[in-house]
Formats: C-alpha cells, structure tokens, sequence
C-alpha cells in the first residue's frame, strides 16, 4: 500500500467527510433549480425513486469495494474486473477532474460575490463589456458579469485551490480535521436562512410552488434524466469519492448504514435547502425562471437584496454558506483524483499534490477566462462561462450516468457479485438479500442505459444543440465536448495502459 495513505481517526469523522462532500453546490442551487426545471412538484417523484432504487444501493456498493480493496476506484475495479475495469475508473476520476476543475471556478466566483456582498457593491455595478437589452439584467446580475469579464476571479480561483490543497495536504486526517468544523457550521448556517426564508409574508407560498406536483411532466425523459444526474451529482457518486473515502475506513465497518445516513443527511439538507430558496423568493415576488448558475448567482442574490432587514448580512450568509459546503465538496473531488494516482503509481502525496495543483489549476483559469464572447448576454457572456455551460452538459449531464451505469455493470458482471454482498453482509446489521443481486444486475443497468438514450434521442431533436448553435457558441460547443471525449477516454486509456507502480498482491 503506498505510503501516506492514512484512515480516518473516527467513524464520525467519515461520515462528516462523506455527508460533506455530497453536500455541497448541487443541493443549495442546482437541487432546487432542477426541481424549478423539471416542474417542481413532478421532480419529486424522479428524485426520490433516484434515490431509494439507484442512489443508496450505488452508494452501499462504492463504500463496499472501497472497504474490502482498500484501494481507490480505478484501482479497486482493477482489483475485481481486470483491465477493462480499470478503464471505467479511469473515466470514472478524469470525468471527476473535469468537474473538479469547474467547480473549483464556481468556488473562485462564489468567493467574488461574497465579497460583492461584504463590501456593498451588488447594487453599485455597472457593465462595461456588455451591452444587454435594457432591463434583462438585475442590479446583482450586472455585478456578477461586470465581476466575472475581469481578473479578479482568476485571483480567487488560485485562492480556493491552495485552501483545497491545504485541507487534502494530510489526506483523511487533514480532511477530518476540518469537515468537524465546516459541516456543523453549514448546518448552523442553513437552519438561519430558512428561519428567516419561511418566515417573509408569502414564504410559504414558494413552497406549495415548488411541491405542487405537474404530472405531465414526469412524461418527459428530460426530467426523468435531471433527477437522476442530480442524484449522482449530489451523492457525489459515479466520481471515486466514496470508494476512496471507504478505502480509509477499518474493515469492519456497516456499509449499508452509513450510506443510509449520508444519502439521508444529503437529501434532508437538499430539501430544506429548496424550502429556503423558494420561500424567500416567493416571498420576494421572484419568478425563479432559472438555470442553476442564475439561481445561484443572481435571482437568489436579488431575492436576498429585497430582504427588509439585514440583507447585506444574509447575503454574506448566503456565499459564505455556498462556500463552505462547496468546499467540503471540492476537497473530496481533489482527494478522490489524488489517491487514485498515489494508488496506481505508488508516488508520494505531495509530488501527487504538485501535479494535480498545476492541471487543476489551468482547467479552472480556463472556466473562468473573462474574454467576452457574447455582448447581448443571449448565452453566457464569457468565454469561461460558456466553456463551463457546455462542459457540465456532458461532464455533469452524462459522464456521472455512463460511470454509473459501468460500475454496475462491472460488479454485476465481470465479478462474482455475491462475493461482495456477502462481505458487506459480514459487518451490516441490515443484511442485503438476493433482491440486491437482482437489483444491480438487471434493473440499474437497464433503468440507466435507458434514461441516457432516451436523453440522447432528445438531444439529437436539437433540444441542447439549438440552443448553443450559434456562431462562436457553436465553435465552442465542439472544443468543450471534443475535450470532454479526450480527456475523459483518451486520458483513461493512457493511465490504464501506464506501467503500475504498486503491486496487487491483496486481490479479494
Ligand atoms: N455532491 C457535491 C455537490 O452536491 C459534489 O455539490
């Protein structure tokens, strides 16, 4: 085993970890964007079959294969399927690298609004690169793109990557160390915007919205697609992050409750997160018409602005929120892309550390290039904005599917699955039965190899692509999935073909 690889000091230490690194910017905005999306009331449904079908047994079988390989995904599916397997891991961790990159630049803007927010100047900006139709901008999202078209955020983005790296410098036990602190504290944080969110005349009003269910919808396999990339996103699976996580745990440890509990913990912190945000904007007179980056940039930052007292506070409240709970995000996408090279290649944690640093750092400068591609705020505006937009389409919208649909069926199929379930049987109180079996064999990989044709059949009906198939747009709709492709396959196909460092001697 290499050196360096540590373990946790206390079982709730990993289930801080685990529960903060699934909490993070998916359930604050992405979650009740989505659910504003999709319907809101007919995401319900989607989302919670994603959750009790795919999500908690997908989670049982990472931390399992993590516990008994003692090793990170790629080479955990190494160890229990041979090359092949080792592929999907591989696509597995660069797809989670992809998205680390991104998200490392929403942390590096969330960092801009917040001190935005702290120094009054969400209603003082004015644009100087952009000319979009009068009134199609609010005074917060005139700060956020006059802030995003400079280089302040470039700034910020090395900022939180050498936080990212100070809190994974000791692996588990720095890791440890500091979710103690920061998942309490965004519990505290979240329990004081909902108070304040549900208790604005006309709060409780957003919050029939968001739960009136529109049966129609559910038809669609878009929102059908949405809840369960939403699922994997926001129980962090599909990266390597749990595998790696229980790669740290003793080896008797209850799989089948801790992934209950921190699927649990995710999804109640997620719930109340959309109570929060469609309270006080409802509350706010504030049609969230809004994709993700707008709900979390601007329409909840122009919601908080209306606040009548003590809205600079809350909106400091709100960043400050966004930026803890992403980072305990981001340090767990970090570790998951650090032990999986320090595993294979047997290189020490700060030579791992140097080198992840210096690709992750010039992927996240590139999401957040302030080079103005679109004058009219039609798209996104930037260059890094509109590169981000596409990336997360396919990193986000399909890569954490196809990792997910591979795991399944590399542990349905090119191994004897029972063999696992009855090593996560050994140490459960609650024992899987020949359902589990059935369940990962048949059942998840044709629910999920459904949902992504049907969304691809949708695709090809022009539904993402006329949206982005306009001129320097569509040029870089080529670079952001042509990228994805390369990186994600041609970079997984390279570091499978590299030589190993560490022997495999202690196969299951
Ligand atoms: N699970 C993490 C989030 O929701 C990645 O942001």
């Amino acid at each position: 085993m290499p050196e360096g690889r540590g373990s946790w000091g206390s079982k709730l230490g990993f289930l801080l970890a685990a529960s903060g690194s699934a909490i993070g910017l998916g359930n604050i905005v992405f979650f009740p964007a989505n659910a504003y999306t999709y319907g809101g009331g007919a995401f319900y449904l989607p989302y919670l079959i994603a959750l009790f079908v795919i999500g908690i047994p997908l989670m049982i079988l990472e931390l399992g294969i993590g516990r008994m390989t003692r090793r990170s995904m790629p080479t955990a599916l190494k160890l229990i399927g041979g090359t092949r397997a080792e592929l999907a891991g591989w696509f597995g961790v660069l797809n989670a690298g992809i998205i680390t990159m991104y998200y490392i630049t929403l942390l590096g803007w969330v960092v801009g609004m917040l001190v935005g927010a702290a120094r009054s100047l969400w209603q003082h900006a004015e644009l100087a690169a952009f000319t979009p139709a009068p009134g199609a901008l609010t005074e917060v999202g005139t700060f956020f793109f006059d802030m995003i078209s400079g280089w302040c955020p470039v700034l910020f983005v090395v900022i939180v990557w050498l936080l990212n790296l100070l809190v994974v410098v000791k692996g588990a036990r720095s890791i440890e160390a500091v979710v103690k602190i920061f998942v309490p504290l965004m519990w505290l944080i979240m329990i004081v915007l909902i108070v304040r969110g549900v208790t604005m005349p006309n709060g409780v009003q957003g919050i029939f919205f968001l739960f009136t269910p529109d049966v129609a919808a559910m038809t669609q396999p878009a929102v059908w697609k949405g809840a369960f990339s939403q699922m994997f996103f926001t129980l962090s699976l599909g990266f390597g992050i749990m595998t790696a996580y229980a790669s740290y745990l003793p080896k008797k440890t209850d799989d089948v409750q801790s992934a209950t509990t921190i699927s649990l913990m995710n999804c109640s912190f997620e719930f109340i997160a959309g109570l929060a945000i469609f309270s006080l904007l409802f509350a706010c007179a504030i049609v969230p018409k809004a994709s993700t980056l707008s709900m979390m940039f601007w329409v909840v930052p122009e919601g908080i602005t209306r606040i009548p007292v003590m809205a600079q506070a809350f909106g400091v409240l709100f960043f400050a929120l966004l930026l803890v709970a992403g980072l305990t995000s981001s340090v767990s996408l970090v570790e998951a892309v650090v032990i999986s090279l320090m595993d294979k290649f047997a290189l020490q944690r700060r030579h791992v550390l140097i080198g992840v640093f210096g690709v992750g750092l010039t992927g996240s400068i590139a999401f957040a290039l302030p080079t103005v591609v679109d004058t009219g705020l039609d798209h996104c505006g930037t260059f890094g904005l509109s590169l981000l937009d596409l990336v997360d389409h396919w990193a986000f919208g399909y890569g954490l599917l196809v990792c997910g649909l591979l795991e399944v069926v590399i542990l349905g199929w090119l191994f004897d699955l029972r063999r696992l379930v009855a090593f996560i049987n050994e140490s459960a109180r609650f024992k899987l039965g020949r359902s589990f079996v059935v369940l990962v064999r048949y059942v998840l990989p044709l629910l999920i190899l459904t949902i992504v044709v049907l969304s691809i059949v949708e695709e090809t009906g022009g539904l993402y692509g006329h949206r982005m198939a306009t001129g320097s747009i569509r040029g870089l709709h080529i670079i952001a999935f042509g990228g994805w492709l390369v990186l994600g396959i041609g970079g997984a196909i390279l570091l499978t073909l590299l030589r190993r460092r560490t022997p495999l001697e202690e196969a299951p």
